[in-house]
């Protein structure tokens, strides 16, 4: 795949944790694309290495983590070779991660409509922030009298799509959501989904989508990887991952969803 096709190419990369006896490999030489307007997915259990491979693609590991190898391809340059302050100008204006907790993600004493106009300061030099936010709250169908909301004044459902607006207001690249939605119960959780998809068809924006639950993804996610103990073990479009899984725990995974697959379709 060449590089102007790819806005994302990580290849080989390993981060670890402790030394000796202790050593984990969280993510253990692990290799995956993300094209121009492309939704992936990274699925494996819990553990596997999804938030620590999605974190290392703008370096916001924990401090005890060592990056053993490998390389971060984002728009031409190797992130793991950029200053903390290039790094700094990439995170949120070109990558921007929606995490797992939208409560924790926002300021409690300060209004949505304030925040998403801070974010849009720090990105956006000279655009009028308030027609901005009130663009953003349509973009992600919250009514714009919102923006003079408090967080606590909002369902899950709410923040999460405050969070998306959030994390659009600077227009990146690649926006990585990682497990955005465990907090919220299933229906809310497929109304984000869709959101993000859409919006990814409508700007071209490429999304990176982590989750444990294959069956959340698997109607959105143009292709799939599959992680296991910090390595990528199966990778393929949804459709052959999803109906033709090659890896035994590719297979165990996929039989988890079974209301996605035809009944004559099985799983293991
Ligand atoms: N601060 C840390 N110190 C030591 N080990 C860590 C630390 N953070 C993560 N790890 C280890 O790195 C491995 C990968 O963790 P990671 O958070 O990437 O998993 P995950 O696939 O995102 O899981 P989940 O679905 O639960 O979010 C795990 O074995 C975890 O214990
Ligand atoms: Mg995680």
């Amino acid at each position: 795949m060449s590089e102007e096709k790819n806005i994302l190419e990580v290849k080989d990369l390993s981060l670890h944790f402790g030394r000796g006896e202790d050593e984990v490999k969280a993510v253990d030489q692990v290799s995956f694309t993300v094209a121009k307007g492309e939704t992936v997915a990274l699925v494996g259990e819990s553990g596997s290495g999804k938030s620590m491979s999605a974190l290392s693609l703008t370096k916001l590991v924990p401090r005890a983590a060592r990056f053993e190898g490998g390389s971060v391809m984002f728009a031409g340059k190797n992130m793991l070779e950029l200053e903390e302050r290039e790094l700094r100008q990439i995170r949120g204006s070109r990558i921007s991660y929606i995490f797992q907790e939208p409560m924790v993600s926002f300021n409690p004493v300060f209004t949505i409509g304030w925040q998403i106009e801070e974010a849009l300061k720090l990105h956006r030099k000279g655009i009028d922030r308030k027609a901005e936010v009130a663009r953003l709250l349509d973009v992600v169908h919250l009514p714009v009298r919102l923006a003079g909301a408090f967080p606590h004044q909002m369902s899950g459902g709410q923040l999460q799509r405050c969070m998306i607006a959030m994390a659009l207001a600077c227009s990146p690249d690649l926006l990585v959501a990682d497990e955005p939605t465990t907090a919220l119960d299933v229906t809310v959780q497929r109304e984000i989904l869709n959101l993000l998809a859409e919006l990814s068809e409508k700007t071209g924006q490429s999304v990176l989508m982590i989750t444990h639950n294959f069956g959340i993804v698997a109607d959105l996610a143009d292709r799939v990887y599959v992680m296991q103990r910090g390595k990528v073990v199966e990778e393929g479009t949804t459709r052959q991952v999803l109906y033709d899984p090659q890896h035994e725990y590719t297979k165990k995974l996929m039989a988890a969803v079974p209301r996605l697959l035809p009944k004559e379709c099985p799983t293991t």
